[in-house]
């Protein structure tokens, strides 16, 4: 084999890697953008499917409380996207795209089409 076919054949897997790679459906999209939005993953306080968590309960001045992000599942869209874009007690601000709020709002609901609004 001579150089410039090695060249070739490394071109060309490389290609079919990359191909690999960026070959993920809408799910897995919906999926790993729910896990690592990037930040910290929306499943570590919500849940794993949005329905709410209990993190830690404490005392404050003799009182029990507790930090439990709420569901989200139930939201609306509107209302989710609507929320997405306000500054939430306890959570990170994301500054996430219209896209990609479709996209989480889509693995919350994945009964729903991710292209209706
Ligand atoms: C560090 C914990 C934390 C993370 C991570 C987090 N949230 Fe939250 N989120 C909260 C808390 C706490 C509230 C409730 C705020 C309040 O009650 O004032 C909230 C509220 C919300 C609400 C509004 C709920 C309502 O009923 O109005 C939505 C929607 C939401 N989060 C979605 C998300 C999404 C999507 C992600 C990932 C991109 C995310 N959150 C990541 C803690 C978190």
């Amino acid at each position: 084999m001579n150089s410039s076919s090695v060249f070739a054949l490394f071109f060309l897997s490389f290609g079919l890697l990359h191909a690999d790679v960026s070959f993920i459906t809408e799910e897995e999209y919906a999926s790993d953008l729910y896990h690592s939005p990037r930040g910290i993953g929306c499943f570590k306080c919500h849940g794993e499917q949005g329905e709410g968590k209990l993190i830690a309960t404490y005392k404050d001045k003799g009182e029990k409380r507790s930090f439990s992000p709420p569901a989200i599942k139930k939201l609306d869209f509107k209302s989710f996207d609507d929320a997405m874009r306000k500054r939430q007690r306890g959570m990170p601000r994301y500054f996430l795209t219209q896209l990609e709020i479709q996209t989480l709002y889509y693995y919350l609901h994945p009964e729903e089409n991710i292209n209706a609004d």
